[in-house]
C-alpha cells in the first residue's frame, strides 16, 4: 500500500495538489476558510487577522480588533471578512490593504457575496442581516463607493449563516432562534418567510437552488436536506451526538461536507442522499472551518489549532488527523500546577511568553515585570494601552485581573475577564514571574 506520510507545508503549492498538506502561520484557532475561483485559500482566525495563502507565503490582512469569524472571496482579488469587533472589512489582495465598510451592533458570524459580485450580506448576532453594496471594486481601496448598509429584521435571535440563490433574488438565513427564513431581495422591506422551524439554533446553511434543496446543521446535531420551496425534509442525516459547526458543498462532485463539535467530518453524496464517510478528522477539537478546493478534490479544515489541514478527499483516512502538536491551551489542566494551569487556560490562547508575539491576539508577555505598558515592538496596541503610564509589576498585574481589564484600563482591547480568587491570581503571578524571563530554547 502506498501511504504518503509526508507533511508538506504551504511551500508546496496547494495548486500542485499532491497529497496532504498543512498551512501554518496563524497565532490562534482557525474560524473560517474560503477558497477563490482560482483555488487560493483565505483564512479567518482568532488572532484577529485574515490570512491569504500565496504560494510564496502568507499575506496577513490586519485591521480587525477582535477574532475574525468569517471570510469570503468576492473574486480572485478581493476578500471580505466579518469579526467579533462587529465590523465588515473588504480587502484588496493587489495592495494587501483594506477598509472597514460597515458595522453591526454585535459580532458578525457569516458573510456572503451576491452573484452580482458587489453586494455583501452579513449575518450578525444583533439579530439582523446586513446588505452592503459596493461600486468600483476595480479601483483602489480608497475609491470604492460603499452604500449605507440595509438591515433586514425578523429573526428573534442572532443570525449564524446566510446564503444567496444563484440568481441573487433570494437570501436564506439561519438563526439561533431555530428558524431558517427566506428574504425576497427585490423587496427587502417585505417580511421574511419561515422555511424551516427546527427548534434548536441553526448554525450552518448551504443553498443549492439549481437542485432545489437546502441543507442545514444545528446546535443539537440536526443535519437535514429540505426542499427549497416547501421546506419539507427530504433527507435526515442527524446522528444526534454533536453540534454542527461547519459545512461545505462541492458542486462538481455534489458532495456535502459537515464538520462538528466532536471533530468529525461527515461526507454526504447529495445525489443519492447517503452518508459516504464519517472521518474523525480532529482528535481533540471541533471543526469550525471547512472548504472544498474548486475541483472538489481537497477538503480544507480548521479548528482549535492554528493550522489548516488539507486532505485529498479520496484518500483522507490514510492521512493523519488534526492535532499534530497539541497546543498548550489544550493540555490536560488537572496535571499542571495551579499557576501554570491559570496561564494555559486563561491567557495562552492570546499571549506568548517568547520574545516574539507570535501572531497571537495579544502582545508577548516576555520580560513583563518592570516593562512599561504598551511597549512590545512587534505588536499593535490600542491607543489606550500605548499611551498608558502603567508599569507592569506584581501589584498592577494583580489589579488588572482583580478589577478586570475593562475597569483597570478603560478602553483597552483586552477582553473583559476577572480572576476572582486571590490565590489564583497569586499563583498566576508567581508563574509569570519565573516564566517571562527565561531564555528561549
Ligand atoms: C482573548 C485574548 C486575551 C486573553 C485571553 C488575555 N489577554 Fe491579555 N491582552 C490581550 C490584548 C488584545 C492585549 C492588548 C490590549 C490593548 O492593546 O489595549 C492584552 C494586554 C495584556 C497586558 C498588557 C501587556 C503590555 O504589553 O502592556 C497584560 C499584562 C496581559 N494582557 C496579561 C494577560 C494575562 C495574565 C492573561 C490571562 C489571565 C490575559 N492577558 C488574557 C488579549 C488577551
Amino acid at each position: 500500500m502506498l501511504r504518503a506520510a509526508c507533511i508538506v507545508i504551504w511551500l508546496a503549492s496547494p495548486s500542485i495538489g499532491q497529497g496532504f498538506y498543512t498551512l501554518k502561520g496563524h497565532g490562534g484557532p482557525i474560524m473560517d476558510i474560503a477558497v477563490s475561483p482560482l483555488g487560493e485559500i483565505s483564512t479567518a482566525s482568532f488572532d484577529n487577522a485574515v490570512g491569504f495563502w500565496r504560494t510564496d507565503g502568507p499575506v496577513w490582512l490586519e485591521g480587525h480588533r477582535a477574532a475574525v469569524n468569517t471570510v469570503c472571496f468576492l473574486n480572485n482579488k478581493i476578500i471580505a471578512s466579518g469579526a467579533d469587533d462587529f465590523t465588515l472589512w473588504v480587502w484588496s489582495l493587489e495592495s494587501a490593504s483594506g477598509r472597514m465598510v460597515a458595522a453591526h451592533t454585535a459580532k458578525i458570524a457569516d458573510v456572503a457575496i451576491a452573484p452580482d459580485g458587489q453586494t455583501l450580506a452579513t449575518a450578525s448576532w444583533d439579530n439582523k442581516i446586513g446588505l452592503t453594496h459596493i461600486e468600483g471594486l476595480d479601483g483602489s481601496v480608497e475609491s470604492w463607493l460603499v452604500d449605507d448598509m440595509i438591515l433586514l429584521s425578523g429573526h428573534r435571535a442572532g443570525v449564524n449563516a446566510i446564503a444567496f440563490t444563484q440568481d441573487g433574488q433570494t437570501l436564506y438565513s439561519a438563526s439561533m432562534d431555530g428558524t431558517i427564513r427566506s428574504w425576497n431581495l427585490n423587496d427587502p422591506k417585505a417580511p421574511s418567510t419561515v422555511i424551516v422551524k427546527h427548534g434548536f439554533g441553526v448554525n450552518r446553511l448551504i443553498v443549492n437552488d439549481a437542485d432545489g434543496w437546502l441543507a442545514y446543521g444545528a446546535a443539537d446535531g440536526g443535519t437535514r436536506m429540505v426542499d427549497l420551496n416547501t421546506g419539507e425534509t427530504i433527507a435526515d442525516f442527524t446522528l444526534g451526538r454533536r453540534p454542527v459547526l461547519s459545512m461545505a458543498y462541492d458542486p462538481v462532485t455534489k458532495m456535502l461536507a459537515i464538520g462538528d463539535g466532536q471533530g468529525y467530518i461527515m461526507f454526504i453524496d447529495t445525489t443519492v442522499r447517503r452518508i459516504t464517510t464519517d472521518f474523525k478528522a480532529s482528535l481533540t477539537g471541533p471543526i469550525w472551518a471547512l472548504s472544498y478546493s474548486p475541483d472538489g478534490e481537497y477538503i480544507h479544515a480548521g479548528g482549535i489549532e492554528d493550522i489548516v489541514y488539507s486532505w485529498p478527499v479520496a484518500v483522507m483516512d490514510e492521512h493523519i488527523p488534526m492535532v499534530g502538536g497539541i497546543q498548550s491551551f489544550l493540555e490536560d489542566p488537572i496535571s499542571l500546577p495551579n499557576g501554570e494551569r491559570q496561564f494555559k487556560r486563561k491567557c495562552s490562547i492570546c499571549h506568548s511568553l517568547t520574545k516574539s508575539s507570535a501572531r497571537k491576539a495579544g502582545p508577548s508577555l516576555y520580560g513583563l515585570f518592570g516593562r512599561k505598558a504598551g511597549t512590545v515592538i512587534d505588536y499593535t496596541y490600542s491607543d489606550t494601552l500605548s499611551g498608558s503610564s502603567i508599569v507592569w509589576s506584581e501589584e498592577s498585574v494583580n489589579a488588572l485581573f482583580d478589577l478586570g481589564p475593562d475597569h483597570f484600563i478603560p478602553g483597552t482591547k483586552m477582553p473583559m475577564q476577572r480572576i476572582v480568587k486571590k490565590h489564583d491570581r497569586d499563583d498566576l503571578i508567581d508563574y509569570l514571574r519565573t516564566n517571562t524571563v527565561q531564555e528561549e530554547n
